[in-house]
C-alpha cells in the first residue's frame, strides 16, 4: 500500500483498516479450506504472501491489529498463572465399555428407556488428548478453557489461538451470537516424535506419550512455546449457545456438519449408524485402522444421534446415559523386566533387548522389546528387575517406555552394555559419535556370520525359499557352510544329515537355491549386506551402473553423483569392495552361477519417467505383490512413500484400501487402481 500524497493520515489509516480486515478474512477463509475442508484453493506460497502482506500492514498500524488476526496465532503475553473459567454447562465425562457384552447392555438400556428400536447412533474415534471448550462471540474466538473438574477450568485462550486447526473466526454469518464448541486437542504422532527428538537434543526430558505432550503444551504459561508445539483439534459437541440465527439441527450428525461449514474441524471418521451390529462393525474397523492413523485413539465414542432421544435418556452422576466410550484393549501396561540380553546383528552392532514377563498389550502378548542402545537405557533408566511400562502404539513394535522408579528393588544397579561381544568375546568398539558399539571380529564372529547369511537368503535379497533361521543355524553348527557362497556348493548328501530334513524338503531347498541364481542386479547388491545399502539404494545403484565391474570400481565421487547416495553410504560401498575378502566373495558368487539380465541400453532414460512422482501403495492386488510394484516404480525413478501427505502425487489403491485411500480422497490426490497402474508402468517403460 502506497502513501499517496493526496491522502490525509486518516484516509490512509482507513484504507489500511479495510485492507487489514479483507486480508484477515481471506486468510481465515483459506485456513478453513485447508484445515477443515481439506480442500485448499491457493498454494502454501500464495498463503504466505497474503500473510506477509497482512503482517507488514499491521507493523505499520499496530493499533489496527484485531485480536483474532491470523498473525496473532504466534502467542500473546506470557502469564503468571491461568485464570479460572466457570463452564456455563458442566463438561461431562463418559462411561466406558470394555467388551461387546458391556456395549450390548448400553444398547439394551436405550431400547428399554426409549421403548423403541428405530433410533440411530453416531460413532467417532475417542481421541487421546484433552477436552477443551471454545467460545465464539459474534463469530470470533473469545475464550478457550480446559475441562478442569468439569465445573471450573482454566483460561487457555492465548495458547489455543496458536493451534492452526482451530478457527479464530467463524465462516459465513448464520452462526449464533454465542457459540461454545467442545472437542479434543491432541498431538499428531509425527509431530510428537519430532518434538521428543527436539526435547532430547536440547537436553530436555522426552514426553512419555502424545497425550502428556499435548497437556504439557496446552498448559504453558508462555503461549510462544505452545505455538511451537504441533497440536491439532477435532470438535465433538457444543456447550452453551445464545441467540441462534436459525434453529440448530435436532441431531448430532447434522449439527456437526453445520459446525463444519462454520469452520469447526470435525472427525473425518464420524459415521451415522442405524443398528447395534453396524456399531460393532465400526468398532472392529477402527481397531484395524488405528495403526495407520497419525494420532492416538483409545476407543470409539457412540452417541445417540437425536437430541430429543438424548434428553429422554438423561444422565447418571456426571456421565450421559446416551453415550458410551467403547475402549480398545490397553496399549500401555506394566510388567517386569526379567533380563537385558545383547543381540549381535549382521554388521556387529550390539543391541540390548529387554526380556519381559509376558504381558498382553493392545491384544498381543509381548515378551521382548528392543532397548536400542546405551543412551536409551540411560535416558529411560531401566534396570533388570524393574517394573516397566510397555507400550504398543502407532506402529506395532512394542517398546519399553520407562521404569516405575518407586517400585524399584533396593539392590538394583544401572545396566551397562558389555565392552566385549557376548558371542565371540572380541572387543566391542564405539563407532565415532554413534550411540552403538560393534563387535570388532567381523565375519569371524559366529553371530555376524549367521545374520549375514540370514540376510543373504531373505525374501528381498536372494529369496531362497525354505532356508529358514533354524536351517541356517544347523548349517553353520555342522560346518557345512561358513560364508554365503558355500550355499551354492551344498549337496543332497550334506542336507539330508540335518534335523527334520526329509528327501522332499532337501530337493525343494536345492531347487530354491538353484533358482535363486537367476536374480536381478539390485537384489544381488542388496544381498551383499553393505552397511546402509537397503533395497532402494540397491535399486539406484542398479539403475546407474551398467555392470558389476563398473560398480566394483566406482569411486566415492562417482557414487555421490547418484540421487539418494550421501557421504556415509558412498564411503560404505567403496570400503566394502576395497576389502579383498569381499571382492573374492563377489567373484566366487558369480562363478557359482549368479546372474541377472543385462540392463537395457536406454535404462537410464527409462528410469526417469516417473521421477517427479511421490507414490503411496495401499490395499492388496490381484497380479502384483507390493514389493514388486515398489520395485518397478523405483526403477522408473518414482519415490515410494509409506504414508499419504500433501506431497503425495499418486495413490495406488488395491482391494480393501482403508484410511490411506480416504485421506488421499480428502486431499484430492490422483488415485489409480491396478489396471491403471499397469497402464502407467507400461507407458512409463516405453
Ligand atoms: S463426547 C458428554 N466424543 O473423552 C460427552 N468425548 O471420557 C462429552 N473424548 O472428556 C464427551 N474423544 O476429552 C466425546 N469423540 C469424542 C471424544 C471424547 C475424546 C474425551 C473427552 C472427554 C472424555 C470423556
Amino acid at each position: 500500500m502506497s502513501l499517496d500524497r493526496g491522502n490525509t493520515e486518516e484516509e490512509v489509516k482507513e484504507k489500511a483498516k479495510v485492507e487489514i480486515n479483507e486480508l484477515s478474512k481471506q486468510l481465515h477463509l483459506h485456513a478453513h479450506k485447508y484445515y477443515v475442508l481439506d480442500d485448499p484453493e491457493i498454494t502454501d506460497a500464495e498463503y504466505d504472501q497474503l500473510f506477509r502482506k497482512l503482517e507488514s500492514l499491521e507493523k505499520n498500524f499496530p493499533e489496527l491489529i484485531i485480536d483474532t488476526s491470523p498473525t496473532q496465532r504466534v502467542g500473546g503475553q506470557a502469564l503468571d498463572k491461568f485464570q479460572q473459567v466457570a463452564h456455563v454447562k458442566p463438561m461431562l465425562s463418559l462411561t466406558n465399555a470394555f467388551d461387546n457384552e458391556e456395549y450390548q447392555a448400553f444398547h439394551k438400556r436405550i431400547q428399554q428407556t426409549l421403548n423403541r428400536s428405530d433410533f440411530d447412533y453416531i460413532a467417532e474415534p475417542k481421541l487421546d488428548g484433552l477436552a477443551v471448550s471454545l467460545t465464539y462471540k459474534n463469530g470470533l474466538l473469545v475464550q478457550a478453557a480446559t475441562r478442569g473438574d468439569g465445573q471450573i477450568g482454566e483460561n487457555i485462550t492465548s495458547n489455543v489461538k496458536t493451534i492452526d486447526t482451530i478457527a479464530l473466526q467463524l465462516q459465513g454469518d448464520h452462526y449464533p451470537e454465542i457459540l461454545e464448541v467442545r472437542g479434543e486437542v491432541f498431538m499428531p504422532l509425527a509431530g510428537f516424535k519430532n518434538l521428543n527428538q527436539t526435547q532430547l537434543n536440547n537436553g530436555d526430558k522426552a514426553f512419555a506419550n502424545p497425550r502428556n505432550a499435548a497437556a504439557g503444551s496446552l498448559r504453558q504459561l508462555d503461549p510462544a512455546i505452545t505455538a511451537t508445539r504441533p497440536l491439532a483439534f477435532y470438535c465433538y459437541g457444543i456447550g452453551h449457545v445464545e441467540n441462534p440465527k436459525h434453529e440448530l439441527a435436532d441431531n448430532y450428525y447434522d449439527l456437526m456438519f453445520q459446525l463444519k461449514q462454520w469452520g469447526i474441524r470435525i472427525s473425518p471418521l464420524l459415521k451415522q449408524l442405524p443398528t447395534l451390529e453396524s456399531c460393532l462393525a465400526y468398532y472392529q474397523k477402527l481397531v484395524e485402522v488405528r495403526p495407520n492413523l497419525d494420532y492416538e485413539i483409545d476407543g470409539v465414542v457412540f452417541k445417540l444421534n437425536h437430541f430429543a432421544d438424548q434428553e429422554k435418556m438423561g444422565f447418571i452422576a456426571r456421565a450421559p446415559r446416551w453415550s458410551i466410550a467403547y475402549k480398545f484393549p490397553a496399549q500401555e501396561v506394566s510388567t517386569t523386566l526379567l533380563a537385558i540380553e545383547i543381540q549381535v546383528g549382521r554388521t556387529g552392532v550390539l543391541t540390548p533387548v529387554a526380556r519381559l514377563e509376558p504381558v498382553e498389550v493392545g491384544g498381543v502378548t509381548v515378551t521382548n522389546a528392543t532397548l536400542h542402545n546405551q543412551d536409551e537405557i540411560n535416558k529411560k533408566d531401566v534396570r533388570v528387575g524393574d517394573t516397566v511400562i510397555v507400550r504398543r502404539a502407532g506402529d506395532v513394535i512394542p517398546e519399553v517406555v520407562r521404569s516405575i522408579v518407586s517400585r524399584r528393588l533396593p539392590n538394583s544397579t544401572p545396566f551397562v552394555i558389555p565392552d566385549t561381544c557376548p558371542i565371540c568375546g572380541a572387543v566391542a568398539v564405539k563407532i565415532n559419535d554413534e550411540a552403538k558399539s560393534r563387535c570388532s571380529a567381523g565375519l569371524t564372529c559366529p553371530a555376524q556370520q549367521k545374520e549375514v547369511i540370514k540376510h543373504f537368503v531373505s525374501r528381498k535379497a536372494m529369496n531362497i525359499d525354505g532356508l529358514g533361521d533354524r536351517i541356517v543355524e544347523q548349517l553353520l553348527e555342522n560346518k557345512l557352510i561358513l560364508h554365503v557362497d558355500d550355499l551354492y556348493t551344498l549337496t543332497k548328501e550334506n542336507l539330508i544329515t540335518l534335523e527334520r530334513m526329509g528327501e522332499k524338503s532337501v530337493d525343494n531347498l536345492l531347487t530354491a537355491i538353484e533358482r535363486s541364481k537367476q536374480t536381478t542386479f539390485a537384489r544381488f547388491i542388496y544381498a551383499l549386506g553393505i552397511r546402509e545399502v537397503g533395497e532402494s539404494t540397491a535399486l539406484s545403484l542398479q539403475n546407474n551402473f551398467k555392470s558389476l565391474e563398473l560398480l566394483l570400481n566406482a569411486s566415492t565421487e562417482e557414487l555421490l553423483l547418484i540421487k539418494d547416495i550421501g557421504d556415509v553410504v558412498a564411503k560404505n560401498i567403496v570400503t566394502f569392495f576395497a576389502d579383498e575378502k569381499n571382492s573374492r566373495l563377489v567373484q566366487s558368487l558369480i562363478e557359482a552361477g549368479i546372474c541377472w539380465p543385462e540392463p537395457s541400453i536406454n535404462q537410464s532414460e527409462k528410469s526417469q519417467a516417473l521421477s517427479d512422482e511421490i507414490i503411496v501403495i495401499t490395499g492388496s492386488f490381484e497380479n502384483f505383490n507390493r514389493d514388486e510394484i515398489k520395485q518397478q516404480l523405483h526403477q522408473l525413478g518414482a519415490q515410494v512413500s509409506g504414508s499419504v501427505s500433501k506431497k503425495t502425487t499418486i495413490l495406488v489403491a488395491g482391494e480393501k484400501a482403508g484410511s490411506k485411500l480416504e485421506k488421499a480422497q480428502n486431499l484430492g490426490i490422483r488415485i489409480i487402481n491396478e489396471d491403471e497402474l499397469n497402464k502407467l508402468l507400461n507407458e512409463s517403460s516405453l
